[in-house]
């Protein structure tokens, strides 16, 4: 298992679709590739692996499945948070929200957290991104400004996972690179 270092921005992607092939994954893969070149030693985190469950639905969080507790220490542990989710009946989607549920401020407070969405219409992943926002705030996280939204996702990448577009690449890469210049810059200042 990966454990990061102690002097390095630790940067980890959560993928908001299960789905085989996901377009949210691959977009989430190069955002955290652009935080990756900006220093950070980075994880994608499949939801998948954890053994989720619905926030409340066991009687005493002790007794939750290890899965939780695992996915909550990764999120302790990292400096920024990429969040990326398809849109789903305008809005993020439900497992995404559910993982964020089993988390709270021990998780996200004073994090940083950049937004990548995915959308299978033109318009773009417009409402769930901006859900995602009030959320990262809620969750008294520093959302940065430049989020990406891929619209059309079924034709917008290539069999590798490299958008065709590469402009909107630059972009989701970008959101990875803020993530990990902002979180540097809190973590080289004390107060
Ligand atoms: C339950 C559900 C709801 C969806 N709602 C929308 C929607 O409101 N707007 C839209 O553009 N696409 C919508 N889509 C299409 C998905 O955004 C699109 O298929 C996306 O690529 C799925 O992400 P993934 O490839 O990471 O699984 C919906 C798909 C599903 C399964």
């Amino acid at each position: 298992m990966k454990s990061p270092s102690d002097q390095s921005i630790y940067v980890v992607a959560i993928c908001g679709s299960l789905r085989e092939g996901s377009s949210t994954h691959a977009a989430l893969q190069i955002a955290l590739s652009g935080a990756k070149d900006a220093g950070a030693e980075v994880e994608m985190l499949r939801l998948s692996e954890y053994e989720l469950v619905f926030q409340g639905s066991v009687a005493n969080e002790a007794d939750y499945p290890r899965g939780v507790f695992r996915l909550r220490e990764k999120v302790k542990r990292a400096h920024g948070i990429i969040l990326g989710s398809p849109e789903y009946h305008g809005g993020f989607s439900g497992v995404l929200k559910s993982a964020l549920d089993l988390m709270g401020f021990d998780e996200f407070e004073n994090k940083v957290i950049g937004l990548v969405g995915v959308s299978g219409g033109r318009k773009g992943a417009v409402n769930a991104l901006s859900m995602l926002r009030t959320v990262g705030t809620a969750l008294r996280a520093w959302v940065v400004p430049k989020d990406a939204s891929i619209p059309n996702a079924s034709q917008a990448f290539d069999a590798n996972g490299n958008l065709h577009d590469s402009k909107l690449a630059e972009r989701v890469k970008a959101v990875g690179k803020q993530v990990t210049e902002l979180a540097t810059l809190q973590n080289s200042v004390q107060i």
